[in-house]
């Protein structure tokens, strides 16, 4: 029959993809992004390389050991298109916009390169990579926000989403601003709208994202009606955010999250270095005496919030003294958590004309001795949950064991618990029997008593 047919003939048209995404967060989102606009031009994707006829790679460039693991994985990848040489390999993200035509001209590893904004050329590029030509697409884009595609999504409790794109700070050691482009913002609408969508399919959880994510501007509304906006379309739903420059922390910001319940009382504010001197060459644009100010707000805001911060070790010329002053601010601040980065210098920063001077082994000692620090904060903070009553909204079973489930608590500490009748989604009750400096193990109150459940369905 001519239907079945030309089933058969679609069938055996629709090409399969395989991407793998490195770097943050937005890249991750980026992935959806190309998700969807593949699938509206009839690919597949599958989460098997052998099946594929396209494989993709969605690049980070932040620091030099990210983009070696990259270019491990081309590595294989090239071995692997030896024995299917119709294979196209292409290569997105913050890596293609930052190393362009050399990935394709003089390193031969790959058919395609495109960068971050480029994502709705790739049908063409791929049409155009079938039949054998190369393609380079990494112009950056002053608009470009993606605002009309529809990710690609498993179904899950907890989204992505990006709201804003690029980064105008120029901090010195910084790749981004050169990968990502200026700042531009999604409107405040159809943020909302997607929000709606993604409670109606069952997500219970959105990170609104960007790589300073409080600077978004939409004509006449900021991230503070952002916020609200998002937090409104359902009080079933969390919101998260990420990642907030102190510069942009503003009042009303902290106002608004402190006055939305369903808004995650979590801030990751990422401070770099304890030392004025670094700070000021970093370009980071407040001192440690500015940071601490606007943390005491924050804190006496909203009690009980949780902090964490990313610290870079080794940046050029600091001493020793600069050094201890990191870990005398993390002393006095006691975040709830830390990420911690040697210095890596990235060609055209403004960080990059200066020495690298500090040796990589002082790099090594000092991002340890940051990290210890923390991992002993993290601990003694989490060691005061124990005994108390959080609610956690469900996430599912945990990696190691099929019994043992995880959820977060609004703070963004994860918890494992023995499961009974709970379902992701579910917001539950539990109290909290053991700590460790990344994780709370604690037993569920849900279902015990009828109040306790009741209670259970809505976010604190
Ligand atoms: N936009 C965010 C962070 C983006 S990158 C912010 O401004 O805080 C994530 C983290 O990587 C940064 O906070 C910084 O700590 C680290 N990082 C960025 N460039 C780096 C470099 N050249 N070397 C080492 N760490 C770096
Ligand atoms: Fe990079 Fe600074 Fe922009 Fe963050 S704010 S993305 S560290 S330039
Ligand atoms: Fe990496 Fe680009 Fe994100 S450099 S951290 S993937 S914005």
């Amino acid at each position: 029959m001519p239907f079945k047919a030309s089933l058969c003939f679609l069938i055996r048209m629709s090409k399969k993809v395989y991407i793998e995404t490195y770097g943050c967060q937005m890249n991750a989102a980026d992935s959806e992004v190309v998700g969807g606009i593949l699938t509206a031009d009839g690919y597949d994707f599958t989460r098997e390389i052998a099946e594929a006829d396209v494989v993709l790679v969605n690049t980070c460039a932040i620091r030099d050991n990210a983009e070696q693991r990259i270019y491990g994985r081309l590595g294989l990848f090239q071995r692997y298109k030896r024995t299917r040489p119709d294979l196209v390999v292409g290569i997105l993200g913050c890596m293609a916009e930052r190393l362009r035509t050399r990935l394709v001209d003089q390193e031969r590893l790959v058919d395609l390169v495109v960068g971050p904004d480029e994502y709705r050329k790739l049908p063409g590029l791929l049409d155009n990579a079938f039949s054998g030509s190369k393609g380079v697409a990494v112009r950056l884009s002053r608009v470009e926000n993606y605002e009309d595609i529809v990710p690609l999504r498993m179904d899950g409790i907890s989204a992505w989403l990006s709201v804003m794109r690029g980064c105008d700070k120029f901090c010195t050691f910084c790749v981004v601003p050169f990968t990502r482009g200026r700042e531009r913002s999604r409107s405040l609408r159809s943020v909302v709208e997607e929000v709606a969508m993604l409670l109606d399919r069952g997500f219970r959880e959105v990170t609104l994202l960007g790589q300073n994510v409080n600077s978004y501007r939409d004509g006449s509304y900021d991230f503070a009606d952002l916020m609200r906006g998002v937090a409104s379309v359902d009080r079933r739903l969390r919101v998260r955010f990420m990642t907030s420059h102190p510069q942009d922390m503003s009042e009303k910001l902290i106002d608004t999250i402190a006055s939305c319940e369903n808004i995650c009382k979590y801030i990751h504010l990422p401070v770099q270095s304890g030392s004025d001197r670094i700070l000021g060459m970093m370009n980071r644009t407040y001192t440690v005496d500015h940071y601490l100010r606007l943390v005491e707000r924050i804190r006496s805001t909203m009690p009980g919030v949780s902090l964490s911060t990313d610290i870079i070790s080794g940046f050029p010329t600091e001493t020793a003294k600069d050094h201890r002053a990191t870990i005398g601010l993390l002393k006095q601040v006691r975040y709830d958590g830390a990420y911690t980065f040697k210095y890596s210098p990235r060609e055209n920063t403004k960080a990059w004309e200066l020495r690298d001077d500090v040796p990589d082994g002082e790099k090594g000692r000092r991002v340890n001795e940051v990290t210890t620090l923390q991992h002993e904060i993290s601990l003694e903070l989490n060691s005061m949950m124990i005994g108390t009553t959080e609610r956690i909204l469900v996430e599912g079973p945990s990696r190691k064991d099929e019994r043992e489930w995880t959820g977060r608590t609004d703070t963004n500490k994860t918890v494992i618990f023995l499961r009974s009748e709970q379902k992701s989604g579910d917001y539950i009750d539990v109290i909290i029997e053991r700590a460790n400096s990344a994780t709370l193990f604690g037993r569920s109150l849900a279902g015990q008593t009828a109040h306790s459940v009741r209670h259970a369905e809505v976010p604190q």
